[in-house]
């Protein structure tokens, strides 16, 4: 079993012949990602890793987080964009949203340096009093100054608790193979180190060191994970655009885009996908919003949603398309009791799975978007495990590649992101930002 892309809802808005009129940039745009002759094309590492990653190291990230879940109570995960996003969005969908809260055997995981945040900087060291633990900082650039401040916060919190030695040995570094600050740190201070590869953007990075670290430290198995991946890179290679789900996909977001329909929905009916459609949203806007172009990735998690912007979806502008994830077998169910009384006159939803109900509220809401002109594209996926979850992220990433050239864009590339941090150490009066400073602060009015 694996993902399936179900076509029915969105063909009132796409005609047969208008699908197929993709296909011939479909394969251009796969042959650019085979032959490696589009923009960007030093950053591919991602197609190949499910089959083609560093067996040595993986064998070294099991054994580490081994040693993480055998001498920590808490595991801090440093990282900010691709090296944040995945690694929690795999272990909410995998173990829990309240993970931490759960009564478990693998050390609470935190992720910090994902913003600058004072007080759930201070939150976080204070879940941290008496209890034991490990860090790991992962920045391929090791410049990146969210993560650096936070490494800097809890390098020493390590070595106030457990002394310089010991501290050594509870931090472990995911980074450039041989640049950057925090490569040069570890190696003087000897932490153990994992690669994140040179032609590996961060966004594609979840099945490198980057997430698969954190993730193993969850109880979560990697291995199955990586097997997910490498079905879904057999299953996309198929040249037909018919009988690939994936070429499919990019063929009805991008024909839905041309029509004016710029904004996708990534919709959910699991709260445990919140964080999986954060990645995908990090996924998606950092590789195709550039150039003036590119769909607007959004998501939403209903039926919670559909109480505040199924409103909009329902009836507002006609600017958007909903791709459903359609879990087709919860974790864990719920069976809906009768109630003798029926005083609610809920009785009509008992002896029932809870669900059957959610699926009925599914079914529900894509007839009404559908017929209120929001196209459906939806999502079949089994059930939640790590193959699914590894077939699922191969999709995404194999579609966001695709996508990218489709649209005429590079989608390896992020150069939108400096804008914000040149002001930022501009009016922060970092070394080398002396003459923007001025300008800046005139126009703030300071
Ligand atoms: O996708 C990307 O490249 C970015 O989101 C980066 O992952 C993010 O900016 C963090 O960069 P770094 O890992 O260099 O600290």
């Amino acid at each position: 079993m694996a993902i399936k892309l179900n076509d029915t809802y969105v063909k009132q808005f796409i005609a047969e012949d208008e699908l197929a009129g993709m296909a011939p940039q479909i394969k251009a745009a796969q042959e650019m990602l085979t032959n490696r002759s589009g923009l960007g094309n030093d950053f591919l590492g991602w197609i190949d890793l499910p089959v083609n990653y560093d067996r040595e190291e993986f064998a070294r990230i099991e054994k580490a987080a081994e040693k993480i879940r055998n001498d920590s109570d808490v595991l801090i995960v440093i990282g900010i964009g691709g090296s944040y996003l995945g690694a929690r969005a795999a272990i909410e969908l995998l173990k829990s949203p309240f993970y931490n809260n759960l009564k478990k055997d693998t050390p609470d995981i935190y992720f910090v340096g994902n913003n600058i945040n004072p007080t759930y900087l201070n939150e976080i060291l204070s879940l941290c009093e008496g209890k034991d633990v490990s860090v790991n900082i992962i920045s391929k650039s090791g410049t990146t100054t969210e993560p650096a401040l936070a490494f800097r916060v809890f390098r020493e919190f390590l070595i106030n608790k457990y002394g310089a030695e010991e501290a050594k040995k509870r931090i472990y570094a995911t980074t450039d193979k041989a640049r950057g600050t925090l490569k040069e740190l570890s190696d003087a201070e000897g932490y153990e180190t994992f690669v994140i590869p040179d032609d590996v953007g961060g966004r594609f990075s979840v099945l490198t060191a980057v997430g698969l670290l954190p993730i193993a430290v969850s109880g979560a198995c990697i291995r199955s994970l990586m097997e997910g991946a490498a079905a879904a890179r057999e299953a996309y290679a198929e040249p037909d655009l018919e009988k690939n789900d994936c070429y499919k996909y990019v063929a009805y977001r991008n024909a839905l885009y041309r029509k004016g329909k710029a904004i996708e929905i990534l919709v959910s009916y699991d709260p445990a996908f919140a964080m999986m459609a954060e990645w995908f949203k990090q996924l998606y806007g950092e590789s195709e919003g550039k150039d003036k172009k590119g769909l607007y990735p959004s998501s939403a998690i209903f039926s919670t949603d559909l109480h505040s912007m199924g409103q909009f979806i329902q009836d507002g502008a006609r600017v958007m398309f909903e791709t459903v994830v359609d879990i087709k077998e919860p974790k864990k169910d719920f069976f809906i009791k009768a109630d003798p009384t029926n005083f609610d006159g809920l009785n009509f939803l008992s002896e029932k799975n809870m669900s059957e109900v959610n699926r009925k509220a599914m079914q529900g809401t894509i007839l009404a978007h559908t017929e209120g002109g929001v196209p459906n594209l939806v999502l079949e996926m089994p059930k939640i495990d790590e193959f699914e979850l590894g077939y699922l992220i191969y999709f995404f990433e194999k579609a966001c590649g695709l996508s990218g050239y489709v649209l005429g864009v590079n989608p390896f590339n992020q150069p939108g992101v400096e804008s914000y941090k040149k002001n930022m150490f501009a009016l922060l009066n970092k070394p080398g930002y002396e003459k923007e400073k001025a300008a800046l602060e005139a126009k703030l009015g300071a």
